[in-house]
């Protein structure tokens, strides 16, 4: 797919078929994270491939209000090695920049996907470090869902050109 257009048609998806997601796909969007941009180059990001059902029931019940979404076949918990930082309370950017390019490209490869938070909810930060044995070191930053779409996405426009300004602050 066109890169651009990648970028405009993705949508988050929360309703997934039962479609396993195929191993070599996974690998791909993982991959596609680790070509993220990072503070200090640091790529500290690591990452839980979650699809015992049981485990996605807890990441369920930390972040509740996302039920649907946790049908997902496949649940990525991206997280942080603290270890890693080379600048002080950069991570979550690279995992956010990480997290994006999951969510392309899972798009790209004809899969569904949604972020759904962790960091930095204190709750679901100490849930999840809980529920999957994190040490001290291993931030939790979010779950990327990922499965085949039921639904076609809705396209909608965002451009506002309104919201460029050009050498200095203007008032739209
Ligand atoms: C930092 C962040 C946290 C999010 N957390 C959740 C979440 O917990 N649950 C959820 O259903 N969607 C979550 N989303 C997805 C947003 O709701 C979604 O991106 C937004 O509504 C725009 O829709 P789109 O992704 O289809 O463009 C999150 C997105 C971001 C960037």
């Amino acid at each position: 797919m066109e890169t651009l257009e990648n970028i405009k048609n993705r949508r988050s998806v929360r309703d997934y078929t039962d479609e396993p997601v195929r191993d070599e796909d996974l690998e791909k969007v993982i991959e596609a994270a680790m070509y993220a941009p990072s503070s200090g180059n640091s790529q500290g990001w690591e990452f839980i491939v979650v699809t015992d059902p049981a485990k996605k029931e807890e990441i369920t019940n930390l972040t509740e209000k996302n039920r649907r979404s946790m049908n997902a076949p496949v649940c990525v918990i991206v997280c942080y090695d603290l270890r890693r930082q080379k600048f002080s309370d950069r991570w979550p950017v690279d995992c956010a920049a990480a997290a994006q390019n999951m969510m392309l490209a899972a798009n790209d490869l004809g899969l569904g996907a949604l972020w759904v938070e962790i960091y930095p909810d204190k709750f679901r930060c100490e849930g999840t470090r809980m529920s999957f044995g994190l040490p001290e070191y291993i931030m939790p930053f979010c779950v990327v869902c990922l499965g085949y779409p039921k639904n076609s996405a809705e396209h909608t426009v965002r451009f506002e050109k309104s919201k460029i300004h050009r050498n200095f602050w203007t008032e739209g």
